[in-house]
């Protein structure tokens, strides 16, 4: 392979710029001229692309969002958006492409990569770390951090009103932000789409998060239609307990952005080394994975899979250190 293209896609995620430059420059060190392409998939189909030198990637390792910028492209998702960036690539003289995205980023990489016979290799980059056979995906430390930061702010203030808080954080339709989130802050209680909260499981939990010392709790929502967000748990629980002072407070985009955290940029940058080593092996078409803290390979159809396990026990264990 003598030249590669590398491209971030669908939701930015801090530790972004920290795979690019990785891949950049272990592509260069083995003879590879990189091409970046600028707004994921968009620019493929759009002939944005601009050629990657060492140090083009001077001084990113430490910045959030992404140099390449990044877009959700609906024409990609058809055969003709996908022929169309599969024309410009050719123009390019582009080989294979690292491609760091979440799922909707590898769901494209799979597609392209069959109809065209093309080599793709993939970094899990999101901050859900909804992706399966990885136990972590670039970002999603990052944002717990952030969440953690959040979160002990409105704790200040929720002990002081004595109310009761319903924090919303990202994570589609994973439980992962929300659960470990919870663990990290002493929240009250986690309510994730991946297991479903019977009414008076929710009770419970609210009259546990107000017994004896305690007068305020703070319950970490996951954002997904399956829980209703903090929005819909919060009317819930105002009209059954209407002695509560609620409040709601939805993190929002705030959880994509800042500097990586250490481990995100060690991720990436093993991710990155990897994906160039697998690329040269002549591996295709697979994501880069993190297992017991070995890089693996995982296939593009299991990395989509969408049967990520989410340890359950944590909510026991929650249920139980916030007593
Ligand atoms: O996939 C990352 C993510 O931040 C999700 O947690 C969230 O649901 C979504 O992206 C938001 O996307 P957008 O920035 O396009 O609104």
């Amino acid at each position: 392979i003598q030249c590669i293209g590398v491209l971030t896609s669908g939701g930015d995620a801090p530790g972004m710029n920290a795979a690019i430059r990785a891949v950049t420059r272990t592509a260069i060190a083995n003879g590879i001229i990189v091409k970046g392409i600028y707004r994921g998939y968009r620019g493929l189909i759009t002939n944005e692309i601009t050629s990657l030198e060492t140090q083009s990637v001077s001084n990113i390792i430490q910045r959030g969002g992404t140099i390449l910028k990044t877009a959700r492209c609906d024409e990609f998702r058809t055969p003709e958006g996908r022929r169309q960036a599969h024309d410009v690539i050719v123009e390019h003289g582009i080989e294979a492409l690292v491609v760091i995205g979440g799922d909707g980023s590898l769901h494209g990489a799979r597609d392209f990569a069959q109809e065209h016979n093309f080599p793709i290799i993939g970094l899990p980059g999101t901050i859900d770390n909804d992706l399966s056979g990885t136990d972590l995906t670039i970002g999603y430390d990052t944002a717990l951090n952030t969440i953690m930061e959040c979160v002990d702010k409105i704790r200040d203030t929720a002990s002081s009103h004595e109310r009761l808080f319903f924090v919303e954080v990202m994570g589609r339709d994973a439980g992962f932000l929300a659960l470990n989130g919870a663990l990290a802050t002493g929240s009250e209680a986690a309510i994730i789409p991946e297991i479903s909260l019977e009414k008076d499981q929710l009770a419970e939990m609210i009259e546990q998060g107000f017994r004896k010392s305690k007068n305020s709790s703070i319950v970490l929502v996951a954002e997904s239609e399956v829980t209703g967000g903090a929005m819909g748990v919060a009317e819930r629980v105002k009209k059954e307990y209407p002695q509560f002072d609620v409040r709601v407070s939805i993190l929002g985009h705030l959880q994509r952005g800042g500097s990586p955290s250490a481990q995100d940029r060690i991720l990436a940058t093993r991710m990155g080394e990897a994906a160039i080593e697998a690329l040269l092996e002549g591996q295709r078409n697979v994501m880069v994975g993190l297992q017991n803290d070995e890089l693996v390979l995982v296939p593009f159809a299991k990395a989509i899979k969408k049967d990520k396990p989410i340890d359950r026990h944590l909510l026991d264990v929650l249920r139980i250190v916030s007593r």
